[in-house]
């Protein structure tokens, strides 16, 4: 069957640009605390860039996942059942999707990422090992609204959201999409979501800054691609890579540090930034067994399974649609 077609939902200028992402920059960069969402981190770089990281030895998230979709396949399985729509937020390159795939015998899959050409990729690749299968990518953003394609209107889904990504967003954007991904896949559905647990400092701290500086290329990527899309002229040698544990808000916090005063202009627009400002680009939160229930809940999805790895702690929780009028 193979990939079937690709679905894009991207609103992009007459340059190709994602309309977004210009406006995002420029809101962030006005702001105190200068700042730009996580996810343009995905452009074809930034998610080679990414996958990278996912094979480093500190990066434990990717190594701890695949361990558990390995071992408990066949558990997976039977709370799934059959002939399911899987569809898989924030797909990248799909490595774990064979796992799951192989075990649960879906009708079909529909991989949603941002990042095109990456999507098309591992779209191809996917099509060649499950040849009957038929594959729907939706090139879109996964936080925003995303229609799903006319053929698995009819199927029960299983959500698959991998790689705590849901730790990318704050409680409330969370809540919000894990809402809205609720309404899109309907009453009979599951989620599949990969949870990060909170840990030790230097465990985590580690993971998100490697020696061998993949991860600080991953994130001063972001300026780079400002650059080449939005014709800046960042200095990008000016800035370094800082990844910090933030007890208070149980997370990871990245950000880009200006080494020097400087002053750069996007689009033509100025800015200045002092030595030691940053420009804060990613939120990882963590999430312990309680937390990470409640954040379901909260979201109307009713945890049923929780597969757990102890060292570094990730968990693998499978959640039910919450039906509307549910109990108190
Ligand atoms: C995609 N996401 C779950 C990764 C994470 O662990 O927060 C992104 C990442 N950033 C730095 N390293 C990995």
């Amino acid at each position: 069957m193979g990939v079937v077609r690709n679905l894009r939902q991207v609103d992009a200028d007459a340059a190709g640009v994602d309309i977004a992402f210009r406006a995002d920059v420029h809101a962030g960069l006005a702001q105190r605390q200068k700042a730009i969402p996580a996810r343009w981190f995905y452009d074809t770089i930034g998610s080679a860039l990414f996958e990278d990281i996912t094979a480093l030895p500190e990066y434990y998230p990717t190594r701890s996942e695949t361990d558990l979709l390995t071992r408990h396949a066949a558990d997976i399985a039977a709370a799934t059942g059959p002939a399911r729509a899987v569809v898989e937020l924030g797909s990248g390159s799909s490595t774990k999707t064979p796992l799951l795939l192989n075990a649960i015998d879906p009708s079909a899959y529909v991989p949603v990422d941002i990042s095109g050409d990456f999507l098309r990729g591992s779209a191809e690749a996917l099509a060649a090992r499950f040849p009957g299968l038929p594959i729907y990518p939706v090139e879109a953003d996964f936080t925003q609204r995303v229609t799903m394609p006319d053929e698995i209107a009819d199927l029960p889904k299983l959500g698959f959201f991998p790689g705590s990504t849901i730790g990318n967003m704050v409680a409330r954007t969370a809540i919000d999409l894990l809402r809205n991904w609720r309404c899109a896949l309907g009453e009979a559905s599951l989620l599949l979501i990969g949870i990060d647990r909170i840990k030790d400092v230097a465990t985590l701290e580690l993971a998100y800054d490697d020696p061998a500086g993949v991860t600080a290329a991953f994130n001063l990527n972001l300026l780079e691609r400002i650059n080449r899309e939005l014709g800046g002229d960042i200095p990008v040698a000016n800035f370094s890579h800082r990844a910090i544990w933030d007890d208070v808000h149980a997370r990871i916090e990245m950000h880009l540090v200006a080494a020097c005063d400087m002053e750069f202009t996007i689009d033509g627009r100025l800015y200045a930034m002092a030595k030691g400002e940053t420009i804060h680009s990613e939120n990882s939160h963590k999430y312990g067994a309680r937390d990470a229930n409640l954040l379901l809940r909260a979201s109307g999805w009713t945890p049923v399974a929780t597969w757990d790895d102890a060292d570094p702690a990730f968990a693998l929780i499978l959640a039910e649609a919450t039906a509307f009028r549910s109990a108190p």
